[in-house]
């Protein structure tokens, strides 16, 4: 798990992005601590609201000499609209780092990375990470309609190796990020698949990285009451280096997960072989 801390962050800047509203927070505390694939929650609805869970949100960016923390935040339900309205000068309480990063490739190889919608804030960040290791980066971007897509000119200006999918055709290729998947990892010879969005989708992603003999690392959004490790409420069953499958904690043992230990048929549910499974789900590797 990451070393968190809990500040009052203040809102430096709020702006539309797309469907989204992308948030600069001022967090010098938390800046220096974050890793690509960190997320960070905030508190709402105030000390006294009904509101009781943190809502939870992938750190975009992270600028350590201006003490800034990005979000992304998309407009869902009560406290996601709090945040998307809240405005510059406002104070947010704000948990981060949380949770573990993206490990970046053994070495100067080709990587992968996919997203649908918000959820690919965490990718750019390690791409350039990636680029400053030597390593080259393709990215797959998705999302249901063109306005909901993220980050495209951001992707653009670090490789011309861009596929964008809409589910309605509204730009790039019609369809989900999986249709073209395997020729994508074969034009580029990624050897890593970096992955953010829904489960099935990441299911399918780590399903065709392995088939194609590349790593695939996943960043799982699991309904999460604490964030902290403390509540359970976000297990999936995982299998262990010790090659015995348990339910995991997503937010302190995750969200980043090796695809090929997720056991990802048995996500929200209680699997046939619930605790300390032995030799449940192999893996490849
Ligand atoms: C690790 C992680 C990273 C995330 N990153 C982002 C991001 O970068 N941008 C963004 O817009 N959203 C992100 N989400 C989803 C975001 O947490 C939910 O959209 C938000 O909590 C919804 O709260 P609400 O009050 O607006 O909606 P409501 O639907 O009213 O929420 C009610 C409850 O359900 C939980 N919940 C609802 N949707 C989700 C969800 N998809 N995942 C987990 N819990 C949920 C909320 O935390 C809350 O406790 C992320 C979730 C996780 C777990
Ligand atoms: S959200 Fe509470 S243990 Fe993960």
């Amino acid at each position: 798990m990451a070393n968190p801390v809990r500040t009052e962050a203040e809102v430096l800047s709020s702006t539309p992005e797309g469907a989204y509203q992308r948030l600069v927070l001022h967090a010098p505390a938390a800046a220096p601590r974050v890793r690509p694939g960190h997320f960070a929650t905030v508190a709402v609805g105030g000390p006294l609201s009904s509101m009781l869970l943190r809502r939870a949100f992938w750190i975009h960016r992270a600028d350590q000499a201006a003490g800034t923390v990005e979000l992304l935040v998309e407009e869902r339900g009560p406290g996601s609209r709090e945040l998307v309205r809240a405005r510059a000068g406002e104070r947010v309480d704000l948990i981060a780092p949380l949770g573990t990063p993206f490990p970046l490739p053994d070495g100067p190889v080709s990587s992968l990375l996919v997203a649908v919608g918000y959820a690919g804030a965490p990718l750019f960040a390690l791409a350039e990470e990636i680029r400053r290791d030597g390593g080259e980066v393709g990215f797959m971007l998705g999302a249901a309609s063109s306005g909901r897509l993220f980050g495209v000119a951001q992707a653009r200006a670090l490789t011309r190796d861009v596929l964008v999918v809409t589910e309605d055709g509204s730009a790039g290729l019609t369809g989900l990020v999986t249709d073209p998947l395997a020729q994508a990892i074969k034009a580029i010879d990624a050897r890593v698949v970096y992955a953010c969005g829904p489960l099935p989708l990441l299911a399918d992603i780590s399903r065709v990285s392995l088939e194609l003999g590349a790593r695939c690392w996943t960043a799982v959004e699991t309904a999460m009451a604490c964030g902290t490790g403390l509540c359970a409420t976000c297990v999936l069953p995982v299998v262990g280096a010790d090659g015995v499958s348990r339910p995991t904690r997503c937010c302190t043992d995750g969200p980043v997960f090796d695809g090929a230990r997720v056991r990802w048929s048995e996500a929200g549910r209680v699997p046939p072989d619930p605790a300390g499974a032995a030799g449940a789900g192999a893996v490849a590797r």
